[in-house]
């Protein structure tokens, strides 16, 4: 393997794992991303004068510029995504162009090029919400937002191409991720950049869902580890066995700053809000040896720190065109 395209490279995990890639191996990455309200060029400072990188700014639902690029490249990783299920209840359609057509778009020209590898980064919340117990890879799909209704649907999609055309595919199904570089629309950097402004911390409902946290380095080490040596048309879940409490996490935000709790407010839930999510990982780690390095207490000071140290990537973000949105979303609360 020579050249891997990279899509959604200028979001969270993608940036992430560009610069965890180029770190780690000596390939050649191409990075397709549409550069929407959250991708972010400054995510990738540094990384651009690496001359085995390579930035396209255009969509994946752009047929012809993605049969262009994948002509040439030896794997795709698809990162890209809306991804925020806040946003899918708001205005489902560009979850369904993106998440779905834009995958559909990948496998074709992966597909008609020979690709040797398509990964598909999808996500737990295909799982709906687990009540008891874990989700392991056999759970049946049940997604309950239509961010997770769209992510499924492309995963049923990577898997026709698979059975259909025997495209050489995997799909990593991730817990939610925390790390530098997150948008500050979800949880954990909202919760911190706001409590850094000295703003109301909005938690939904009675801040008793769950959700099962992982370090975005942890997440990407076991991309890295599915790409090599993942067995072909296998779906691995990934998790990091940190299930908490949002009001925990909050709490613990609110402490490790020094603020005062009564910046807290409990605000209307979400629709369709997902109880808890909770990751049976085994498979990943007795199959191909991973595990996460990161513990949540040790990776969330760091996380804090993060947002301290690089205020000025989360002001600029929160004073444009995220400002807008969040005046819509919270205005009232
Ligand atoms: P993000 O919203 O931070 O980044 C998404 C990136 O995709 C952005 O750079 C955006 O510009 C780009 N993009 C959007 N539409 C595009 C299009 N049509 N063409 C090209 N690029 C486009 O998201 P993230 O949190 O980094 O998530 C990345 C992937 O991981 C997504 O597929 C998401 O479903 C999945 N995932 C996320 C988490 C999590 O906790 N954040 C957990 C599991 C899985
Ligand atoms: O589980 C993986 C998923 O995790 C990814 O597929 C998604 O792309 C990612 O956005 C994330 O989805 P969640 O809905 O779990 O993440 P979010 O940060 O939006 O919310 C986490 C929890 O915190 C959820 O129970 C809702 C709650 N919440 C969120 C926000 C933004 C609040 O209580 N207040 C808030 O303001």
């Amino acid at each position: 393997m020579e050249k891997i395209l990279v899509t959604g490279g200028a979001g969270f995990i993608g940036s992430n794992f560009i610069r965890y890639m180029l770190q780690e191996h000596p390939y050649h990455i191409i990075n397709l991303d549409a550069l929407t309200y959250c991708g972010n060029l400054e995510n990738l400072r540094g990384v651009e004068d690496e001359p085995r990188y390579t930035f396209v700014r255009g969509s994946i639902t752009d047929r012809k510029l993605v049969d262009g690029i994948i002509k040439d490249v030896d794997a795709v990783i698809n990162f890209a995504a809306e991804s925020h299920v806040d946003r899918s209840i708001e205005d489902p359609e560009i979850f369904i162009r993106t998440n779905i057509l834009g995958t559909q778009t990948l496998l074709e020209a992966s597909r008609k090029h020979g690709v040797e590898r398509f990964i598909q980064i999808s996500t737990d919340e295909v799982y709906g919400s687990a009540e008891k117990g874990y989700f392991t890879e056999e759970t049946p799909l049940a997604p309950n937002s239509p961010y997770s209704a769209s992510k499924a649907s492309a995963d049923l999609m990577v898997r026709a191409y698979h059975r259909t055309y025997g495209l050489p595919v995997n799909i990593t199904r991730c817990s939610n991720n925390y790390g530098p570089y997150q948008f500050p629309e979800k949880l954990i950097p909202l919760m911190i950049t706001n409590a850094l402004e000295n703003k109301p911390l909005p938690v939904y409902g009675d801040g008793m869902n769950v959700r099962d946290w992982i370090h975005v380095l942890d997440h990407c080490r076991a991309v890295d580890l599915v790409l090599h040596r993942g067995r072909v048309g296998e779906v691995y879940n990934i998790g990091g066995n940190s299930e908490r409490r949002n009001i925990e996490i909050v709490e613990l935000i609110v402490r490790e700053l020094g603020k005062d709790e009564s910046l807290i407010r409990f605000v209307e839930d979400r629709p369709g809000h997902d109880r808890r999510y909770a990751i049976d990982a085994s498979k990943i780690r007795n199959e191909l040896g991973w595990k996460p390095l990161y513990s949540f207490e040790e990776g969330i000071r760091e996380t804090i720190r993060w947002y301290i140290d690089n205020r000025d990537w989360w002001e600029n973000i929160k004073s444009g065109e995220y400002l807008r949105y969040y005046e819509r979303m919270y205005g009232g609360r």
